[in-house]
């Protein structure tokens, strides 16, 4: 009885492949014959083998699982799916060449394409930036000699390898803002509140800055020392206060106590120094610096990125990161430890490496940003007692 079931099923789906090979109505039957599971032996030789394509649209399922992604129309979704597999083609494309220092991989937004990312996950602009900046500190001359720059107080000669990791504050997500003019600063500043003051919680608030300084184009980019100037106009208050929602708003930074307060910034033109870079993050720690971030970058997942699809000339920058260290690795050289503001899935853990003294890889020396650790303001702060009653 059963094999005689079993052969009628067979038949059945035989007869609905034969059938569906030829013209109308294929659709609808071709969706019966996948719905059919596992054939009996022998059968699944007549019943389609599952094209590239369907292979490719079940990691794309995978993907929107993964990341709990939902589009809001079927045009939004194909798009987002010819993204994806674009992304995943070059991503294999790459991994499969045994020369590269570094390795690509899906992460959050690999179903954007380039131009989408820059617009939304990037955001260093000088245009939208306030042209009058009274308080940047000093800018360097092009060409000006470390010696003639570097105080007493600086050390001259610095180690091969440095690694502030420990000390940062946890890695953010920008979401869908270009606000990483916000970010970088903050990331600095955060690890000055652990390091300098032993804070145990370091959390300072990006939507304050995006909402409240006008003079910036908010989520359409900006410039990383215009966020230190804020704060030194008007304080900032906690994450935890005043949250990320990812998009500008009106300004509510009147309803809380500042919990930081600093007085000076400090922007340099490095112009491709990385020497003098080196010497900057080993004696201040994290440095806010541009970079033009690539479409590899983007897809960056781990290495030492090293892609001449990447410019170094001073105005290709779009995305503004710290560098928080440096060393050498046996297989990719020299490099740049850097922190993102792109989630824990991109990169190593939301961290990075860039190839270092390779022609200032994606411009990476071309501007340094930072507060000086000794103008953070040490009193008026209290964490737990931020908010204005
Ligand atoms: C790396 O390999 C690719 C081919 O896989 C080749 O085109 C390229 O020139 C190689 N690069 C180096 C630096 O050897
Ligand atoms: C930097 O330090 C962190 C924390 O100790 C560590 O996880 C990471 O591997 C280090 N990075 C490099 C490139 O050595
Ligand atoms: C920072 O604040 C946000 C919002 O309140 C919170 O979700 C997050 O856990 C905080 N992070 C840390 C490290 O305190
Ligand atoms: C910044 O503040 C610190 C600490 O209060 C002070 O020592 C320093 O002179 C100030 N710097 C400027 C430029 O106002
Ligand atoms: C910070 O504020 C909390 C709550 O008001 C208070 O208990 C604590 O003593 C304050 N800490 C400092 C260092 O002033």
């Amino acid at each position: 009885m059963r094999g005689d079931l079993k052969l009628i099923l067979i038949l059945v789906v035989v007869c609905v492949c034969f059938i569906s090979t030829d013209g109308q109505g294929t659709k609808a039957s071709v969706k019966k014959s996948e719905v059919t599971k596992k054939p009996p032996n022998g059968a699944g030789n007549h019943i389609p083998k599952p094209t590239k394509s369907a292979a490719a649209k079940d990691k794309f399922a995978e993907f929107k699982k993964k990341h709990g992604k939902a589009y809001r129309s079927a045009q939004e979704e194909a798009e987002a799916r010819k993204a994806y597999e674009q992304n995943s083609k070059n991503d294999e494309k790459h991994n499969q060449q045994r020369n590269k220092t570094y390795r690509r991989g899906t992460n959050a937004y690999s179903d954007k394409s380039h131009d989408w990312k820059v617009k939304n996950r990037m955001g260093a602009s000088k245009k939208a930036s306030s042209p009058n900046n009274k308080n940047k500190a000093m800018k360097k001359k092009a060409g000006k000699s470390l010696s003639a720059r570097m105080s007493d107080t600086e050390t001259p000669e610095v180690p091969d390898s440095a690694n502030w990791t420990d000390w940062n504050s946890p890695i953010r997500d920008q979401a869908d803002c270009g606000a990483c003019w916000i970010y970088a600063p903050l990331a600095v500043l955060e690890y000055l509140m652990i390091v300098i003051r032993g804070d145990t919680e370091a959390n300072l608030s990006e939507q304050e800055i995006l909402d409240c300084n006008i003079a910036d184009g908010g989520c359409d980019g900006g410039w990383p020392t215009d966020g230190f100037d804020y704060i030194i106009e008007n304080g900032l208050t906690t994450e935890r206060s005043y949250p990320y929602v990812a998009y500008q708003s009106d300004c509510f930074a009147k309803r809380f106590g500042k919990v930081l307060i600093i007085n000076n910034t400090y922007e340099e033109e490095v112009s491709g120094d990385e020497e003098y870079l080196k010497h900057l993050v080993y004696n201040y720690g994290p440095i806010v610096v541009v970079i033009y971030a690539s479409d590899s970058f983007t897809q960056y997942a781990g290495g030492v990125f090293s892609e001449s699809d990447c410019p170094n000339d001073m105005d290709s920058y779009n995305h503004a990161i710290t560098v928080v260290g440096y060393g050498t690795d046996p297989d990719g050289g020299d490099y740049w430890i850097i922190k993102n503001s792109w989630g824990l899935d991109w990169g190593e853990y939301g961290y990075g490496r860039i190839a270092r003294n390779q022609e200032n890889m994606c411009g990476i020396a071309n501007y340094a940003m930072m507060p000086s650790s000794s103008w953070i303001s040490e009193t008026n702060f209290n964490i737990t007692n931020n908010r204005k009653n």
